[in-house]
């Protein structure tokens, strides 16, 4: 048996690229709100929950808000966003994710998802994926959002798993500092010149290399 013994997703970013129409959900917002969200504005956005993310955009763009006018806000964000993923489908699945996931199975690892969003389920039924994982850790389930590492060990504790022995895939820092913090290896899924504290970086599932998935499941330890 290899050192890993369960794997957590994140969803937006490693699975899909739903995090792409998160963003243009904030951007077309944050035009109501007379602010320019561009793409590095954006970076700190990403992993964190929508509460989260428009707490940030109004200290980006330096204004305030009602507490009535933040949940009508966050409740047309999130209305922009499903009309954004109304036509996900399996096709939209990232390269390679299917196949890990696949290889996964085989080894007996436990497979979680752990996403912020309060649509995961949505967004892996529209991906035909739900029945892959065997928990799943969403938005709804959490009190505080990546970079906390609420999530992750939530997970652990689900799957009975000691965080030395889980693995997690994260595209955003938020995401990679709440693994880090929950004692846990992380694999980046991105460009790893935007990414830090991370020893593993790869463009996708498909171009991590053989003997890093051998050192991961099937080294004896
Ligand atoms: C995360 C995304 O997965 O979910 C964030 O990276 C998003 O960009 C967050 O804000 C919350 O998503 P939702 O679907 O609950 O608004
Ligand atoms: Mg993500």
């Amino acid at each position: 048996m290899g050192l890993i013994k369960a794997v957590m997703f994140d969803l937006d970013g490693v699975i899909v690229d739903t995090s792409n129409y998160h963003y243009l959900s904030w951007k077309k917002l944050c035009l109501e709100l007379d602010y320019n969200l561009n793409e590095s504005g954006n970076d700190f956005l990403k992993g964190l929950s929508r509460e989260d993310s428009l707490l940030k955009i109004i200290d980006l763009a330096n204004i305030s808000l009602s507490e009535e006018k933040f949940k009508e806000y966050l409740i047309k964000k999130n209305s922009y966003y499903l009309d954004f993923i109304n036509n996900l489908s399996p096709e939209n699945i990232l390269p390679g994710v299917l196949s890990f996931l696949r290889y996964l199975k085989k080894k007996s690892i436990k497979i979680s998802l752990c996403s912020s969003s309060k649509n995961a389920k949505f967004v892996l039924e529209k991906l035909d994926m739900i029945s892959l994982f065997d928990i799943i850790v969403d938005g709804n389930d959490i009190k505080m959002s990546k970079p906390d590492p609420e999530i992750f060990l939530i997970a652990s504790k689900k799957l009975v798993t000691e965080p030395k022995n889980c693995l997690v895939f994260e595209d955003a820092q938020s995401g990679i500092d709440a693994a880090n913090k929950a004692g846990m290896t992380v694999v980046g899924i991105g460009n790893k010149n935007k990414l830090k504290n991370l020893k593993y970086c790869f463009p996708d599932f498909l171009k991590i290399p053989d003997h890093l998935i051998n050192y991961f499941f099937n080294e004896e330890r």
